[in-house]
């Protein structure tokens, strides 16, 4: 039996009667990648061992990218052979050519039969390279195939923020077989980074149906971070339904859901444990969360919240051990204190209960930015009490962010140095040729560099504006952004190393980098990966005895309440200039090239989650500000 199925039983154990389908939860996706990997790899044996075929059902997009890297492993240490293996790919796009950088075809071979002794025979992928009136039987020959093969002993699938399995969009009937589909908007969205731009994504593909996907005898279904969790909650806890193609595995019988810890926060069982769960460890942190809860819920400051609050909400058994009014109290003075207009520290007061240190005075200061512009958009009011304060704030723009430059603005800069200069030379003319020609992102160095200066010069302009002297301001290139491509190069030690001279050379006091601890693939994760590798590495260092590391929150998500350290409150001036410093970013503004699905431009999405956190804040009982900038203590020793 799968190691996988011993985990909690859904619908059984208290936590999880709320749950309708089977689902494990790893610390993050690596782990779990390799478990699920593991379990692939006991069942090509097994088959082997009856000398029989295994017919794997497989997914590709970014979550299962680290299970296939695992099943290479295991072939290359364990020598696990592939030669009793068929595979059948549940989807591909429509019209593609296998042969397409983009192609699930291309995708197969990069990241998992290029580097295993599959038979080529052996692979089923759906062409995307078919005449349309050639699509209705070939599909119908893919279903047959598997049939005759005695059907899928083992189904892989990812699950799309649309809550698809393969490409079955919303209102896919729980019968469908292996068709023809639309793509939804959502779907051609997320794959528009890989594609360069939505207009590229295919409008339809091949898929695998509903009804095909559920015959397998086995199924597991990954998902990883952020973009996932809502669409996990629903399929798990939800009614069945085919708005949520996903919901239909609740009829399966030997599926499992594999998690990491923020796809699953929505699930009751994590996001409100007292709800099911009558052993909760009640120490602060679960006490701040379970009342920050109550009061969204009954529409309450902290307090104001009455006993019959805690009884009407399953939340009586805080009444055991502690009054209420003490409760309460407690609470309201743990979000209180995260709140402080001094984020460097107050000179000369008791810094018993205040976020930072009030010594030393004048504080050595890094603020690390993955891009060059998060600084300012993430916590630009802060950053502007720092420098005010008289603090020694360095910025360290950790990548060029030279890819999110548009070929326009990067014309733009040569036209006027051609025309000022008079430089007309065929170099200069090849490249201006080049960008307006095409919207596709050049993997050419001259372009890349000017796009490069761009972001410097403005990242200078707005630290200059905060009032940052320029030899404060470092450039850092990190080598793994430099590819030229969206894709990147994987971290080396050069990376590393270039963040350790950088912390070295400055000794701070403070350290505040972007902790989107969530985002699986994007840069912001790598820089922060990069940063707790090279905090591990210094941490013997004499200076890092004195040194707190903040973290705060890209320009996507937000902290929950319970998780903030340190609140710095802005007053509607300082919003008002922390607008005004992200301006000078005018190659992101109007023209943001990885926008994604918020059309909104970065500075009206920050002010209105800034703004947003005070209103929260505001509703728990404390005082009422414009907006707010928030931090996590990150303790790396
Ligand atoms: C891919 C597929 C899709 C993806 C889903 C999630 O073969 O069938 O259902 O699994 O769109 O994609 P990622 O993993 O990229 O988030």
């Amino acid at each position: 039996m799968s190691k996988l199925l011993k985990h909690l039983k859904p619908g059984i154990t208290q936590e999880t009667r709320l749950e309708k389908i089977h689902n494990v939860i790893f610390d993050n996706s690596k782990i779990g990648s390799k478990a699920v990997a593991r379990e692939i790899a006991d069942l090509i044996k097994y088959k082997q061992s009856k000398n029989q075929k295994c017919i794997l059902s497989l997914a590709t997009g970014s979550s299962p990218i680290t299970v296939y890297e695992e099943l290479i492993n295991i072939h290359k240490k364990e020598g696990l052979s592939f030669k009793n293996v068929v595979t059948f790919n549940l989807d591909e796009y429509y019209p593609i050519s296998p042969n397409n950088a983009e192609s699930y075809h291309t995708f197969m071979y990069e990241n998992l039969f290029n580097y295993v002794d599959i038979d080529d025979n052996n692979v089923n992928i759906p062409r995307g390279d078919l005449k349309k009136n050639e699509i209705e039987k070939y599909c119908k020959n893919y279903e047959e195939k598997i049939e005759k093969l005695g059907g899928i002993d083992f189904q892989l699938l990812g699950i799309g923020r649309t809550g698809h399995i393969g490409f079955n969009e919303p209102g896919s009937s729980r019968n469908s077989i292996t068709r023809l589909i639309k793509l939804d908007y959502l779907t051609r969205q997320d794959a528009s980074k890989a594609f360069g731009g939505i207009y590229n994504v295919p409008k339809t593909a091949i898929t695998m149906g509903v009804s095909t996907i559920l015959k397998a005898k086995r199924i597991i279904l990954l998902a990883w971070g952020e973009n996932k969790k809502d669409v996990v909650f629903e399929s798990i806890e939800s009614e069945i339904t085919q708005n949520i193609t996903a919901s239909f595995l609740q009829k399966h019988k030997n599926s499992t859901f594999v998690l990491d810890k923020v796809s699953s926060s929505q699930l009751t069982r994590i996001e409100s444990p007292w709800l099911v769960d009558g052993n909760v460890k009640w120490d602060l942190n679960t006490k701040t969360r379970a009342v920050t809860w109550l009061c969204k819920k009954t529409n309450k400051s902290i307090l104001r919240l009455s006993l019959r609050d805690y009884i009407q909400n399953h939340l009586s058994e805080l009444a055991a051990n502690q009054s209420i009014h003490d409760l309460n109290i407690e609470v309201f003075n743990r979000v209180q204190r995260t709140i402080t207009g001094w984020p460097g520290g107050k000179p000369n007061s008791d810094d018993t209960y205040r976020p930072e240190r009030a010594k030393p005075e004048k504080k050595k200061v890094i603020i690390f930015s993955p891009h060059p512009d998060d600084d300012v958009i993430s916590m630009g009011g802060t950053f502007q009490r720092l420098v005010d304060h008289g603090h020694d704030v360095h910025v360290v723009y950790q990548t060029s962010g030279n890819i999110a430059v548009s070929n326009d603005s990067v014309l733009k800069f040569l036209e006027v140095y051609s025309d000022v200069f008079y430089v007309n030379d065929n170099f200069i003319n090849s490249a201006k040729n080049k960008l307006l020609d095409s919207n596709e992102i050049f993997d050419d160095k001259f372009i890349r560099e000017v796009a490069t200066k761009i972001r410097e010069k403005e990242a200078l302009a707005a630290t200059r504006y905060v009032g940052l002297n320029d030899k404060n301001v470092h450039f850092l290139r990190l080598p793994f952004y430099e590819s030229g491509k969206i894709v990147k190069n994987k971290t080396s030690k050069n990376d590393i190393d270039l963040m350790n001279q950088i912390i070295s050379k400055i000794k701070p006091h403070q350290i505040y980098a972007a902790g989107d601890l969530a985002d699986p693939h994007g840069t912001h994760a790598v820089c922060i990966k990069l940063l707790f590798q090279s905090l591990n590495k210094l941490k013997k260092e004499k200076f890092m005895n004195n040194c707190w590391v903040w973290l705060y929150r890209g320009a996507w998500h937000e902290w929950e309440i319970n998780e903030i350290d340190m609140a710095v409150p802005l007053s509607p001036q300082q919003v008002l200039k922390k607008r005004k410093s992200i301006f000078f970013h005018k190659s992101q503004n109007n023209t943001v090239m990885f926008q994604g699905d918020d059309k909104r431009e970065f500075w009206e999405r920050v002010e209105e989650r800034n703004r947003d956190l005070a209103k929260q804040y505001r509703n728990l009982g404390m005082a009422d500000y414009q907006a707010m900038e928030t931090f996590r203590r990150y303790h790396f020793k």
